[in-house]
């Protein structure tokens, strides 16, 4: 399917058409995944964690040019920061960082927000947390 273009923000399509941090990380610390209950697309979220922090996150996902620049801008916003500060991330922030997305497309970036918190759940489940 051809993906329609015309709504997005110079910032969304950047993103979409040169995502950030695409691919896995063989050696993760944690892979959250994620699926949208809208539209069945899905992302995997890959993250290295050292001291607590996050320094490395890479993603796949099978969704529309929303998911992907959601995912995309999300593994930039997160690198460096604890995990704490990045449960804290919404997805209306995910939204707010891409500079807005169309009415019809702001349920993508809820597919970011839930691989985000379900990597970091492994994470410390992993580590008996
Ligand atoms: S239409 Fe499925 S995530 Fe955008």
């Amino acid at each position: 399917m051809v993906e329609p273009v015309g709504p997005y923000n110079p910032v969304v399509m950047d993103h979409f058409m040169h995502p950030k941090n695409m691919g896995e990380i063989e050696d993760a610390d944690a892979i959250g995944e994620a699926v949208n209950p809208v539209c069945g697309d899905s992302m995997r979220l890959f993250i290295k964690v050292v001291d607590d922090r996050i320094v490395e996150s890479r993603f796949l996902t099978f969704g529309c040019g929303a998911a992907i620049a959601s995912s995309s801008i999300t593994t930039e916003m997160i690198k460096g920061k604890t995990l704490d500060e990045v449960l804290r991330i919404r997805d209306q922030d995910v939204v707010d960082a891409l500079g807005g997305l169309p009415a019809a497309k702001l349920h993508c970036s809820v597919l970011a927000e839930m691989a985000l918190s379900a990597a970091v759940a492994v994470y410390r489940k992993r580590r008996g947390g």
